[in-house]
C-alpha cells in the first residue's frame, strides 16, 4: 500500500531530524501500538532508542519470550528486560479489591520504569503508541470513571521527556497496516486486546503464583484451540477468567474439589460496548473437554453470555 508506504517513510524522516542523536526511551506492552511505535521509532535513530520491557509477572503464558524474540531478533531494536515479577506479586500479597489491584499495579509500573530509565540517563525523548482516537476521547473516556484505566501510555510527567507519538494521527486499522508494512507476523497485527493489569484483573481476588499458573494455561489452552478451528481472528477479544471458588466433580472415579474456569468471547469496534460471542455446540464442548483434561486443578468451563453494558468486558 503505497500510503503507508510514504507515511513510514515521512515519519521516520522526521523523528530522525527531530531526535538528532539525542536518546529515547520506550515502555514495550507487546501491543500493537506501541511496538509499531518502537519499530518506527528504531528504524529513525537505531540504537539512541532503548525499549524498556517490565514483565509484572500478569502476562499470558510465554508471553515474554515472543516479546523479546520480535524486538531482538526481527527489529534489532535495543530492549532492556526487568523481570519484576516478584516485586508486583508481593505488592499484590493479600489484596482483593479490584480498584485497589489496578492502583497498585499502574503506581508500581511507573516506580519500575522510572528507576530503569533513569540507570540509562541522558534521555530527553519518550515515545508513545498515542493513536488519533486517543488524543480524540481523553478526557471524556467514560470506562475511566468504570475502571482505572492503565497501560503503558501516561507515563512520567516528573521525567520531563518530550513526546514522540508515531501514531498520533492514525486509526486501529492504519496502525495494522502499517504493521504488515513493515512485516509485522499475523499474531502481532491481530493480537487482541490485552488489558495494562494483565491477569492480575482475571485472577478474581487475590492474587497467587499458583492462580496465575491455572488461569495461563487455561487461555493458553483456549486460545490453541480457537486457532486450530480457525475461529481466533473472528473473534475481537477472548480471554479466560479463574474465579475465586472451588467446585465439586468427579475425575475418574475420585472426587474432585477445583477451580471452575470462566471463558469470555466478545466483538466489539472499540471495546466500549461489546456483544457476547455466538460459539457453536461443538465448539463449546470441543474447549470444555481441553480445558477440564488439560489443566491441572479445573474442572469445569463456565461461558459467559452478558454483553456490556450491562457488563464490562473484563470481571474486574
Ligand atoms: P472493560 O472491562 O472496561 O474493558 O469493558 C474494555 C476494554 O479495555 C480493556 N481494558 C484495559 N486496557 N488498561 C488497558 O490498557 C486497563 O487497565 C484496562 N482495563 C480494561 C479490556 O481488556 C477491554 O478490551
Amino acid at each position: 500500500d503505497w500510503t503507508m508506504d510514504s507515511y513510514i517513510d515521512e515519519t521516520v524522516n522526521s523523528i530522525k531530524k527531530e531526535v538528532g542523536d539525542r536518546n529515547a526511551i520506550c515502555g514495550l506492552s507487546g501491543g500493537i501500538d506501541s511496538t509499531v511505535a518502537a519499530v518506527l521509532v528504531q528504524q529513525a535513530i537505531g540504537d539512541n532508542l532503548t525499549c524498556i520491557f517490565v514483565n509484572h509477572g500478569l502476562l499470558r503464558k510465554d508471553e515474554e519470550n515472543q516479546v523479546l524474540e520480535l524486538f531482538r531478533e526481527k527489529f534489532d531494536v535495543k530492549v532492556v528486560y526487568v523481570d519484576a515479577r516478584e516485586r508486583f506479586l508481593s505488592k499484590l500479597k493479600g489484596v482483593t479489591d479490584p480498584e485497589q489491584k489496578r492502583k497498585i499495579i499502574g503506581e508500581e509500573f511507573i516506580r519500575v520504569f522510572e528507576e530503569e530509565a533513569r540507570k540509562i540517563g541522558d534521555v530527553d525523548f519518550l515515545v508513545q503508541g498515542t493513536l488519533y482516537t486517543d488524543v480524540v476521547e481523553s478526557g471524556t473516556e467514560t470506562a475511566s470513571v468504570i475502571k482505572s484505566h492503565h497501560n503503558v501510555g501516561g507515563l512520567p510527567e516528573k521525567m520531563e521527556l518530550s513526546l514522540i507519538e508515531p501514531l498520533n494521527s492514525l486509526f486501529k486499522d492504519e496502525v495494522r497496516q502499517v504493521a504488515k508494512e513493515l512485516e509485522m507476523p499475523k499474531e502481532v497485527v491481530w493480537r487482541h486486546p490485552f488489558p495494562g493489569p494483565g491477569l492480575a484483573i482475571r485472577v478474581l481476588g487475590e492474587v497467587t503464583e499458583d492462580k496465575l499458573s491455572i488461569l495461563k494455561e487455561a487461555d493458553a489452552v483456549v486460545a490453541d484451540e480457537l486457532k486450530k478451528v480457525g475461529l481466533y481472528h473472528d473473534i475481537w477479544q477472548l480471554f479466560t477468567v479463574l474465579p475465586d471458588i472451588k467446585t465439586v466433580g468427579v475425575k475418574g472415579d475420585e472426587r474432585s474439589y477445583d477451580y471452575p474456569i470462566i471463558l469470555r468471547a466478545v466483538n466489539s469496534q472499540d471495546g466500549m460496548t461489546a456483544d457476547w460471542y455466538r460459539f457453536s455446540n461443538d465448539v463449546l464442548e470441543s474447549l470444555s473437554n481441553r480445558v477440564v483434561n488439560e489443566v491441572e486443578g479445573v474442572n469445569r468451563l463456565v461461558y459467559d453470555i452478558t454483553s456490556k453494558p450491562p457488563a464490562t468486558i473484563e470481571w474486574e
